[in-house]
């Protein structure tokens, strides 16, 4: 067991081997900022290492990406990657909304998520099927805490398979694969994503029965295209926004399971990037609202 001592808090506590610098916080109390939840990606998880800095582990892959990108001198370090192998005492710079904001603003120049950025994407839709009737005979305030344990369960899934959620409305998720980190395929990260949330839907129906006598279950679509990524900030929100044909066309891919009762439908550019690698068992045509010509999309198997 080793000691952390912050500086910032006045506070010492114990850490294994096995922890993350930011786990050792957490289950001391402390409220360690972390916006994107541990994944290496924003940032905002940073302390200064005051002293110790030879009883840090080296830097992790992801770690390195980030600090370089960031131009990190070697004392400040990630919390959520950081483990440790000796005492160290630190400071944590970012404690309140207003640190958050500087933090994040800086993290916007970095080249994943710059204004203004094309790129080829897997881009996947995913909607709860009954959601409507459950907002309706369920007060607010449920609805609210329901979608927001929703919400969270899906996106530990979707950053697990290297995806970021762009946007949510009511029930629906936009998530985008091959944006901020590479990766050999993310037509198929957005497969297993989808399959993933499929299999984390029974464990939360478990508590939706439970609790509301109630099950969901959800809907995705894929395509595959150029889209348009930048960083929207409206003063009170701030997103990374997806513009283009391609988020169109894959919102009404997902809307079109409705017609064929699938679960899982994926576009022919989708297809091309997955032939070989996941099953696909049956071809629709579909002609999609806003959009000429009929459309050939493909049945995944989850
Ligand atoms: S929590 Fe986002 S980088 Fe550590």
């Amino acid at each position: 067991m080793f000691k952390i001592f912050s500086q910032t808090d006045g506070k010492m506590m114990s850490a294994t081997s096995e922890d993350t610098v930011l786990e050792a916080l957490r289950k001391a109390g402390i409220n360690q900022i972390n916006a994107c939840g541990g994944d290496a990606r924003c940032t905002t998880c940073r302390i200064y290492v005051m002293e110790g800095l030879r009883n840090c582990r080296s830097r992790n892959e992801k770690e390195m990406l980030v600090a370089e990108k960031m131009g990190f001198p070697e004392d400040i370090r990630l919390a959520c990657q950081t483990r440790i192998k000796g005492d160290i005492t630190i400071k944590r710079p970012v404690i309140d909304e207003l640190d958050l904001k500087i933090v994040l603003k800086q993290f916007d120049n970095l080249p994943g998520t710059r204004l203004g950025r094309e790129k080829e994407m897997a881009i996947l839709f995913v909607d709860i099927e009954n959601y409507t009737q459950f907002a309706e005979m369920s007060p607010a305030y449920d609805v609210v805490h329901v979608l927001n344990r929703y919400y969270q369960t899906m996106n530990e899934i979707i950053v697990q398979h290297r995806g970021i959620i762009s946007d949510v409305a009511g029930d629906g998720i936009l998530a985008l694969f091959g944006l901020i980190e590479e990766s050999e395929n993310p037509v198929l990260d957005a497969v297993y994503t989808a399959r993933d949330m499929n299999g984390a839907l029974t464990q939360f129906n478990g508590y939706l029965k439970k609790m509301f006598e109630w099950s969901f279950s959800i809907r995705s679509g894929i395509n595959f295209g150029k889209i348009i990524v930048g960083n929207f900030d409206t003063g009170t929100m701030r997103k990374i926004s997806a513009i283009g044909d391609a988020v169109n066309i894959a919102s009404r891919i997902e809307n079109a399971n409705k017609d064929f009762d699938t679960k899982l439908l994926i576009s022919q550019s989708a297809k091309q990037k997955i032939e070989g690698l996941i099953r696909h068992k049956k071809l629709h045509r579909a002609r999609l609202k806003g959009t000429s010509g009929e459309h050939l999309l493909y049945e995944v198997e989850i």
